[in-house]
């Protein structure tokens, strides 16, 4: 009995130092795609194109996992940090909100607006780093 105890408390301590090796992993790849998405967005901002920045709306969304992670989140947070973790997902949430606005900003002519938007969104990439990686 006291055996099957260890062994229960012994897999209940593993488990979620595999699952979080998995979650690096899909999120690692999920930032790469959202940089990418970033990236074509400035892009098609600087040449003008509508679609393109449409296109790179649509692909940013789809690579933003981070409102999906909800109570996993926590778990990429540093100790000290942990306390953060509601403000780092709302970042997360801000992205999207932002892309969004811009998008439409831009189908409405309104383009200082939309540039504004893209610069939000950039910042809210960045403010969740900077809390992820100590930088205050
Ligand atoms: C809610 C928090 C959060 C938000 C918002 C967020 N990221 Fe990340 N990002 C992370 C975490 C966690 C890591 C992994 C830890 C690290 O690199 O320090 C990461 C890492 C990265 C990396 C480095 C990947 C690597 O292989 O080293 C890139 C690039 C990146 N994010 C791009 C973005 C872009 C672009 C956005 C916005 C469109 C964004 N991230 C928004 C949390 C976030």
């Amino acid at each position: 009995m006291i055996k099957k105890t260890i062994l229960i408390a012994a897999a209940a301590l593993l488990l979620p130092a595999s699952l979080l090796a998995e979650d690096k992993a899909a999120l690692m790849k999920d930032m790469a795609a959202q940089e990418a998405a970033m990236a074509s967005i400035q892009k098609a901002l600087l040449y003008s194109s509508k679609a393109g920045v449409a296109e790179g709306v649509k692909a940013l969304k789809e690579a933003n996992k981070v409102a999906t992670l909800k109570d996993g989140l926590i778990n990429y947070l540093p100790d000290n940090k942990k306390a953060l973790h509601k403000t780092a997902l709302k970042e997360g949430e801000k992205v999207n909100k932002y892309a969004e606005e811009m998008l439409k900003k831009l189908e409405a002519g309104r383009y200082e607006e939309a540039f504004t938007a893209y610069g939000k969104a950039l910042n809210a990439c960045n403010t969740c780093h900077v809390i992820i990686r100590s930088w205050k």
